[in-house]
This record gives C-alpha cells, structure tokens and sequence, in this order.
C-alpha cells in the first residue's frame, strides 16, 4: 500500500514537471543583440554565473560566484547567445569582492578585470548603473542560461524573464533578518531567475538595477528572487573600479 502512495506520488511529481512550458522560470529565449551587456562567467571554461559588462575590461557578478577563489580559472564569454559557442572569450586577471560580503549573502557584489579588453560592437556593449533604487512596482528583466526551474536543466540558449520589483517589507516578510538594506526583490507569478543566473543583471529602463543573488527554490510564490541592489551599491563599485584601474597601471 505505502509502496503504491509513493509510486502515485512521484508520478504525479514527474506529470506535473513535464507540463511546465519548456523554458521557465518563465522566460523566453533573447538574442545577444538585444542584451549586448550580458556575459557568462566560465569557470575551468564552463558556465558558472551570469554578469554584466561595465566596460571593456571590468565586468559586474556576484561575490557569491568568485570568493575564495584565484582569477586564474575563470573567463567570460560575450557577444554570444549561447554559453558554450561564439562571441569573444577573455581571461579574468583580478577578482574585487565586496569586503563585506555576508554568510547571508549580504553586499553579493564583485568587480572583475579582464586580461585583454573586449572589441566592442553591436552585441558586446557596456550598460550603465542605476542612480537609483526602481520603485515597487517597476517593470524590469533579467536574463541568463541558468536553470530553467528549480532542480531542472539548464538553458543553453539565452532567456529573459519579466519581473516586478517586489515591496521592501512584503519581501522582509518573506526573508525576515536575512533581507539587508543592498537587496532589492523582483518576482511575477511562475517567473524568476533560479540557479546559474546568479551575477547576472536585472534591468530596469535600460539599467543595471541588480545583479542575481538568492532564492528560495525559484519562482516560489512566496518568496521573491533576491539581487544586490546596484544603486545601494554603487559608491562601492565606483571605488572598486577605481581601485582595479590604479593596479593596472
Ligand atoms: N544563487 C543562485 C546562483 O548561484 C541564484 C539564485 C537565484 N534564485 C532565485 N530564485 N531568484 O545561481
């Protein structure tokens, strides 16, 4: 008997994975053209995170991505709408990780410098920092090749998911303590970014107001996507970047 529940049980599990739309978290495949700032972050040369490109040598990913870690063994590829094809591949000589990134994943930011500079074109472009946090409400996207539900695959093409900018409280009602002043929430109903879209961008009216960092599961109802909010932030990437140039020379 108890052997039958659990066999009904995990077949209604698999139906009911099998008839969520093949892209999700609710998203929609995306031309690099379209998005000429995303990037993926490689790691050993394969797919990591996402990021956002901030000029021809530094890119924007989360801290959750890189720390601990030797720039050594990662690169990014942009100019491609695929992760493991195309577009320019190009080294990470230096990692700038937020000094006070948290176990509860607070300041998830990081600056990346690239060995060589990355040639510029229709689909490889820069996108500018947000001066200020997007109201609750504000329509706004985010992209990447990660999962395309929570435990399930992921996208090997591009995607884009529309979101809202969720309310500051009705997000601390979700997270509670974990919620600190640098995060700002998104979330529209069976929409999300889940895992391996972590450092990638969230923009809202042409740009960058987050950078991918925690979920609970994805597009869970309850719980809104997490990003690092980018105009919190964004003294401490002027500085970062500041501090990259500096080394450089
Ligand atoms: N931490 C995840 C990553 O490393 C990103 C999770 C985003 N999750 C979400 N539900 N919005 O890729």
């Amino acid at each position: 008997m108890f052997v039958h529940w659990i066999f009904l049980v995990s077949s209604v599990t698999l139906v009911s994975s099998k008839g969520i739309p093949g892209r999700i978290v609710g998203g929609h495949t995306v031309s690099i053209q379209s998005v000429p700032w995303q990037a993926s972050l490689l790691k050993f040369g394969r797919h990591w995170c996402g990021a956002a490109i901030y000029s021809e040598d530094l890119v924007i990913t989360a801290a959750h991505c890189v720390r601990n870690s030797f720039p050594g063994i990662y690169s990014v590829r942009v100019g491609s709408t695929f992760t493991t094809v195309g577009g320019q591949v190009v080294r990470v000589s230096q990692i700038l990780a937020h000094e006070d990134f948290g176990p509860s994943f607070s300041n998830d930011i990081a600056v990346l410098q690239l060995r060589t500079s990355l040639k510029l074109g229709s689909s490889v472009r820069s996108i500018p920092l947000a001066d200020s946090t997007p109201k609750a409400g504000s329509s706004a996207s985010v992209f990447g090749w990660g999962a395309i539900g929570h435990e399930k695959p992921t996208s090997q093409s591009l995607l884009e998911v529309e979101v809202d900018i969720v309310d500051k409280q009705r997000c601390l009602g979700s997270y509670g303590q974990v919620l600190t002043k640098d995060m700002i929430c998104a979330a529209a109903p069976g929409k999300d970014a889940c895992s391996g879209d972590s450092g990638g961008p969230l923009v809202s009216n042409g740009s960058l107001v987050g950078i991918v960092s925690f979920g609970m599961k994805c597009a869970h109802p309850d719980y809104p996507g997490v990003y690092a909010d980018v105009a919190q932030l964004k003294p401490w990437i002027l500085g970062a970047v500041q501090r990259l140039q500096s080394r450089k020379n």
